[in-house]
């Protein structure tokens, strides 16, 4: 007898479409099983005004195509130089989700980040005040801090320091990689925290032994197995501050195949069918709903989705290797395990 399961249709809470010909040949894999996505800012240039924003939503919903029923949920690039008045113009109009905070220099696109955390108090007392959420890339860029210890650091320097300073700051720890992380946020009100797939798949072992992996490596780098661990214990819990942000940040494989690769991971193909396979192992099938498609529009304040997504467990899915965009293949993350679970729409 074929095992299946109906649950409301997913969200995605952290979401790389990129832009031109990248963003036309990855949105039909988010938009396939994903209701909504929280799409991230950080295109070259970034995304920091809400004019931006507005003409980046445009561009999202002219790729889709008319029967297609998605809705991106656009968020700003804190830079020093955002002005509080912008920001919450933006929220306002309803155009704007979130606020991304990235560390200087932490990760692909991030140059135009926060150096300076005092710099952006202003706007981030007004995030307070009007309820806009901030997410934040959690990992410091001081180079004495080793890289598997900058989440860790992160949660110690700058983003405890800021949610005292801030009351009422609605933040979001955006793709924890550790035990740390995962504390950090059950020891917390008014916090959400995404994880990621591919944390649930791989630690650093699937990056580095045997020969070096580059369709593994994004950032937070993959850590150890202890932390994996703790993250698939918190995805499966139920806990409402737990949801799912694939990061799924396509990047050509010319770009990650090279002396000094991209980071990222691909996992808008296949994110629901492993999720399945990674609950029904935690013996959580009946959690996964809470962590895809309740927690986030609980923590940001909206509906869950209506429709249904149905998953039927039967013989092993065969996902394409990698899909073609007119910038050039892009590799499908490879869970590195056979997994049955199909989805179709309910
Ligand atoms: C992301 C990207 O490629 O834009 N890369 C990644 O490894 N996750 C940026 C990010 O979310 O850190
Ligand atoms: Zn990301």
């Amino acid at each position: 007898m074929s095992q299946s399961l109906t649950i409301r249709r997913p969200d995605d809470w952290h979401l790389h479409l990129r832009d031109g010909a990248m963003l036309r040949a990855v949105l039909p894999e988010t938009t396939r099983h994903f209701a909504r996505a929280i799409i991230m800012p950080n295109l070259v240039p970034p995304v920091v005004t809400g004019a931006q924003a507005a003409a980046y939503r445009d561009r999202i919903l002219d790729a889709l195509p008319d029967v297609v029923d998605f809705t991106p949920l656009m968020t700003l690039y804190l830079t020093e130089d955002t002005d509080p008045e912008d920001v919450a113009a933006a929220h306002a109009s309803g155009l704007v989700s979130a606020v991304k905070l990235y560390p200087a220099g932490a990760t692909t696109n991030s140059a135009s980040g926060v150096k300076d955390f005092d710099k952006v108090r202003g706007v981030l007392e007004r995030m307070a005040e009007i309820g806009l959420p901030l997410c934040l890339h959690g990992e410091v860029t001081d180079p004495e801090i080793d890289i598997f210890d900058r989440e860790a650091v992160f949660i110690d320097r700058v983003l405890d320091p800021i949610r005292r300073a801030t009351p009422g700051l609605r933040t979001v720890m955006e793709h924890i990689t550790t035990r740390d992380g995962v504390d950090y946020a059950r020891s917390q009100d008014d916090l959400g925290a995404t994880i990621t797939t591919h944390h649930l798949v791989i630690n650093r072992n699937h990056l580095l032994v045997g020969g070096i992996r580059p369709h593994y490596y994004c950032l937070p780098v993959a850590k150890r197995e202890e932390h994996r661990l703790a993250l698939r214990a918190a995805a499966t819990s139920g806990d409402a501050r737990f949801f799912l942000g694939t990061d799924s940040a396509p990047h050509t494989d010319a770009n990650k195949e090279s002396a000094c690769g991209c980071a990222g991971c691909f996992t808008a193909t296949n994110t629901m069918s492993i999720l399945a396979h990674i609950f029904e192992e935690e013996d959580a099938l009946d959690r996964l709903e809470a962590f895809t498609s309740l927690n986030g529009p609980g923590f940001y304040g909206l509906p869950p989705n209506e429709t249904l997504i149905r998953l039927t467990k039967g013989d092993a899915v065969v996902f394409p290797d990698r899909i073609n965009t007119e910038a050039g293949p892009v590799t499908v993350f490879d869970p590195g395990m056979p997994v049955h679970w199909h989805v179709s729409t309910a």
